[in-house]
């Protein structure tokens, strides 16, 4: 539970968060504790944070959980975390689930273990329905992949004569990107003190506004949210044009 129950939705609060969940690892050295015991630690934060978001006004929330570039971490890492996603699956994310949440995962499923596809699977249909905070989990992820990804489908239409050249514009490609039924983010938030975006939603978050935080992401809270989404709210954007 957040300290503050009375935590409220932001007048003008993002309908949108995207998160870069950072620091797993050196939360879990500074305990002299082996990196997973972080990523194990950071997991646990995910529900609270998603358990905020009605409360905060936020209808989509967007996390960073494995990139494509992640593959080049320690086999023992890697492998940790791919058992990690499978029993999280299974079993933390039926309780978030049932509270209305729908799941979503984007990245490319090609490299991803069978059992875990299948649990994906599982818990997006399982939870199509449902019309609360709308979750959705990158994993084997890079923004760079997706826009390749895209552009692979998008030129393969072009070729089987669905699509004419003259008609891509900037309301096409996304069509064709793994995000093509969310909005763009309006926030995007890394914790962990590292001022960089890291391959994370590159098309979408042209125009997001971006919070760089210290906090390592095992220690996030939903008063931490609370507060960045309070200040998101005090900002003006403009989308490249001027104040009328
Ligand atoms: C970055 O910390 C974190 C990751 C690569 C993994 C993120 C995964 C989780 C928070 C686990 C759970 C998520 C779900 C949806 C089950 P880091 O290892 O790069 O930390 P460091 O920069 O301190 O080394």
């Amino acid at each position: 539970m957040p300290k503050d129950p009375d935590i409220a939705a932001h007048p003008h609060g993002p309908g949108h968060v995207a998160i870069i969940m950072d620091g797993n690892g050196r939360w879990a050295q500074a305990r002299g504790r082996p990196r997973l015991f972080g990523h194990h630690a950071g997991a646990r934060r995910v529900r609270e944070v998603v358990e905020a978001c009605p409360r905060l006004g936020i209808k989509y929330l967007t996390i960073f959980a494995f990139s494509t570039e992640n593959w080049k971490r320690t086999q023992v890492e890697v492998a940790g975390l791919m058992s990690l996603f499978r029993r999280y699956i299974a079993k933390e994310m039926q309780a978030i689930a049932a509270n209305n949440v729908r799941v979503r995962f984007i990245g490319d499923r090609v490299r991803l273990d069978k059992k875990l596809i299948a649990l994906m699977d599982q818990l997006e249909q399982e939870t199509g329905g449902n019309t609360g905070t709308q979750l959705t989990i990158a994993l084997n992820y890079g923004g760079r992949d997706e826009v390749a990804r895209a552009t692979k489908r998008l030129a393969q239409d072009v070729a089987d004569g669905r699509l004419r050249p003259e008609d891509v514009d900037e309301e096409t490609l996304p069509k064709y990107l793994d995000t093509h039924v969310l909005p763009d983010p309006d926030l995007v938030i890394r914790t962990s003190g590292e001022a960089r975006i890291s391959n994370f939603l590159l098309w979408q978050s042209a125009y997001a506004e971006y919070e760089f935080i210290d906090t390592l992401w095992p220690d996030f809270t939903a008063d931490e949210l609370s507060r960045l989404c309070q200040s998101y709210g005090a900002r003006d954007r403009r989308f490249g044009s001027v104040k009328a």
